[in-house]
């Protein structure tokens, strides 16, 4: 399986989004990565689903939503109908995360689990036999161009052992926060296998080249498949 590469239109041009959709898109971009940020559970505002269903017009690629609200359980429907195709939901705001993944599911939406940095991964144990992917932030949410926490990369490795053990090889790690050329490989050979990238991307003057360079690096770093045994 190849890593999949997420450029997050936070750091793009908000006034040319289509544009911005098109440029990563020539880059080889798997997913366009939509962060929605409500001014509660994180200090910044983005954007809404009248947005996501303008983007969703203009995209190829499928639409990862990321959904950084205090309340997601009542724009669930929203975001699916506008367009999402997968839609993830911070486990600090839901006491009913079992629920919500599953109405997610219902949607016909690939349903994924955010940990913020300080959420251990313990958080995870009893949602992870239901959930298409996790989602592991390496920066705390709400602004781009953050460093990465370097923590960030045991606890991939401690995600991808509690969703194996739960019987759930088939899901994804995806990481999110201070993604570059140094520390995608490194979160590659730790376990993600979808990366985001905001400022790393549209922080350079050329976004479908950055795009290009970061997904064979990612590439790249993927272990070698075990030989066949004998
Ligand atoms: C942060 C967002 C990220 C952000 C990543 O709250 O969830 O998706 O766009 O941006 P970079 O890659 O610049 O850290
Ligand atoms: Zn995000």
């Amino acid at each position: 399986m190849r890593v999949q590469l997420a450029p997050s239109i936070l750091s793009a041009d908000f006034a040319a989004l289509g544009a911005a959709i098109a440029a990563v898109e020539r880059g080889g971009a798997d997913l366009i990565h939509v962060d929605v940020m409500d001014g509660h559970f994180v200090p910044n505002i983005t954007i809404g689903p009248p947005v996501v269903k303008s983007l969703k017009r203009v995209a190829q690629r499928p639409l990862d939503v990321h959904l950084m609200i205090a309340d997601p359980d009542r724009y669930i429907d929203a975001f699916a109908q506008a367009g999402a195709a997968m839609i993830s939901v911070h486990v600090e705001v839901l006491p009913h995360l079992h629920r919500t993944i599953q109405a997610i599911k219902a949607l016909g939406v690939k349903a994924g689990v955010v940990l913020n940095p300080s959420t251990p991964v313990v958080a995870l144990e009893q949602i992870a036999a239901d959930v298409d992917f996790v989602l592991v932030m390496s920066v705390n949410p709400g602004f781009g161009g953050q460093a990465f926490i370097p923590r960030s990369l045991q606890k991939i490795a401690a995600v991808r052992a509690v969703l194996d053990a739960a019987g759930n090889p088939a899901a994804l790690i995806e990481i999110d926060g201070g993604i570059d050329a140094v520390t995608a490989p490194q979160a590659v050979a730790a376990g993600a296998r979808i990366l985001v990238a905001g400022n790393a991307i549209f922080g350079t003057s050329d976004a479908e080249r950055a795009t290009r360079e970061l997904r064979a690096l990612c590439n790249a770093a993927l272990p070698a498949p075990a030989a066949p045994a004998r």
